[in-house]
């Protein structure tokens, strides 16, 4: 007998391998002499997306990298205080990664000097950390990921430092239920665009803008691997979901406009109009009937 290992059959009810985006009932399971044989949906997301769909055995090792990550996110929040300078939160991070044993992915990614990005205010993404000072009232996202045994978790959150306004407060809650209205889309059948779909249509719907320039992403194996998961776009749209594919939802939102600019580090990322941003981010697990988040936290 053929070994059938990774072959997976698929089901009715499950997206058509041969990568319509429709049902497969739908589409080929009907058609004359059905054309295709059971199909290695493992290898056709390899060629067609270029997309790898973890096995068990690195599903553990991303789980366990993400049970680090949401721990370090924790340490943060338990010492985060007006006053402080964000390289103090990076030397946290830092060191609280090395001390489990594992590597913080931003040093040397790509050039970025920190273990950790430490965005503020009307910093979007990709805050360096350095002699900036936390004030009471400011919003800080803290995003880590770590690279634990060779597998990679990336999460973040937007905490509040001392007593929050009520720009601060809108913007952070509109960032969380964006994350979690996004993560709701996440199920076999569905697209990566209903995702963006989803948040794109809640954020607007509050009067906030979701920022384009930067997106979610396969992780794992690596930092940053396809396919891109857009926070904004159509229902429908993109590559459908199976089970095995994990990826992070990290949608950034502003009070403002959804315009930006880069800082002369080349990294920071700031709203045009100077409006607060606010993110919160986790790595999850396709699953068949919905997802896993392999960075576990309240949203
Ligand atoms: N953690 C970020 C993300 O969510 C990427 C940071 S890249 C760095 O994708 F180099 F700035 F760390
Ligand atoms: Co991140
Ligand atoms: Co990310």
């Amino acid at each position: 007998m053929l070994h059938q290992r990774n072959v997976k059959k698929v089901g009715r009810n499950d997206p058509c391998p041969c990568g319509s985006g429709m049902k497969y009932k739908k589409c080929c399971m009907n058609k004359e002499g059905n054309h295709f044989r059971p199909v290695d949906v493992k290898s056709q997301y390899a060629q067609k997306y270029r997309i790898r769909l973890k096995e068990e055995k690195d599903v553990e090792g991303i789980r366990k990298a993400g049970r680090l990550v949401v721990d370090t996110l924790d340490l943060v929040e338990e010492r985060i205080r007006p006053g402080m300078k964000t390289d103090e939160i990076n030397t946290i991070v830092h060191e609280y990664t090395l001390k489990h044993g594992a590597i913080p992915a931003p040093l040397n990614y790509r050039g970025y000097p920190k273990s950790v990005c430490v965005s503020l205010n009307e910093v979007i993404c990709h805050g360096i950390p350095g002699d900036r000072v936390v004030e009471d009232g400011d919003i800080v996202n803290v995003d880590v990921t770590s690279i634990l045994n060779g597998y990679y978790a990336d999460a973040s959150k937007t905490y509040f430092v001392g007593k929050p306004g009520v720009e601060a407060k809108k913007i952070v809650e509109v960032a969380r239920n964006s994350l979690r209205i996004g993560l709701r889309q996440v199920k076999p059948g569905n697209t990566v665009g209903d995702i963006g779909w989803a948040i794109q249509l809640y954020a607007e719907g509050e009067g906030c803008s979701v920022v384009r320039e930067f997106v979610g992403h396969g992780v794992g194996l690596d930092f940053h691997e396809p396919p891109q998961v857009p926070h904004y776009g159509r229902k429908g749209e993109g590559v459908p979901l199976v089970p095995g594919m994990v990826f992070t939802v990290e949608p950034m939102i502003n009070l403002g406009k959804k315009d930006l600019y880069i800082l002369d580090d080349e990294w920071t990322a700031v709203t045009e109009d100077g409006s607060l941003s606010a993110q919160f981010e986790q790595t999850v697990l396709v699953t068949q009937t919905g997802f896993e988040s392999l960075t576990p936290f309240e949203i």
